[in-house]
């Protein structure tokens, strides 16, 4: 599995170091949470902190967009380095035309499922996206418990998958993952992890990291 440091996590006193520090330690994406105070009880950060982080962090930008909205920043977002835009449904009425947004501008485009939204909503766009984020914690906030009834959607994401042949859909990961979480993520074919806390709070970053990428089953 490929693993995305949640920088929302980090020390944002010193967030040059500390994404220095995940990008030595093996991470293969930079998972980067935008949000804005009226889709999620809560902001992060914002268009400033990415153009920043665009200037020094050389790896692949994995952005989740927790905004209303999202058609007014996808644009915006590529332009300061996304390669992935993530983006929730229920935080717009124009789905279809966010995720052409995402694409026509050279992004690669996926959609979250909070772990009440069912999966139904998002079949009919699965053969068109990249990237499909399985939150399984309300979002937010980091270091929030695992939420264990999403793995049933994971495994009927699975089916569907197989059955019509998306080879190009990767599926991810968001929230309460640990060693104990990453295994079961590893045994439902999951292809990136998101993990904030877990790694951030670690004394041993490299070995956390070395430690969730080894996870099989
Ligand atoms: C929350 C964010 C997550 C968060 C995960 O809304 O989407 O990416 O940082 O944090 P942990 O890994 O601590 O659950
Ligand atoms: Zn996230």
């Amino acid at each position: 599995m490929l693993i995305a440091p949640s920088i929302l996590a980090a020390d944002f006193g010193y967030l040059k170091n500390e994404i220095d520090k995940v990008i030595n330690a093996g991470a293969d994406l930079l998972h980067i949470d935008i949000m804005d105070g009226q889709f999620v009880p809560n902001i992060s950060l914002g268009i400033p902190v990415m153009e920043a982080i665009n200037t020094y962090a050389d790896l692949p930008k994995d952005v989740h967009l927790m905004i209303k909205n999202p058609e007014n920043f996808i644009v915006k977002f590529i332009d300061l380095g996304a390669d992935y835009i993530t983006i929730h449904p229920e935080a717009t009425n124009q789905l279809e035309y966010c995720l052409e947004l995402i694409k026509n501008n050279g992004a690669k485009a996926g959609i979250a499922l909070n772990p009440e939204t069912s999966l139904d909503v998002v079949l009919p766009y699965l053969p068109k996206i990249d990237l499909l984020l399985f939150m399984t914690i309300n979002p937010g906030f980091g270091g929030q418990k695992f939420i264990h009834s999403v793995v049933e959607k994971m495994k009927e994401a699975n089916r569907y998958r197989e059955l019509h042949k998306l080879d190009h859909l990767l599926f991810e990961v968001d929230g309460g993952i640990n060693e104990h979480t990453a295994k079961i993520c590893a045994e439902n074919k999951i292809d990136i992890l998101v993990s904030g806390s877990t790694i951030f709070d670690s004394n041993d970053i490299e070995k956390t990291i070395e430690n969730l990428k080894k996870t099989n089953c």
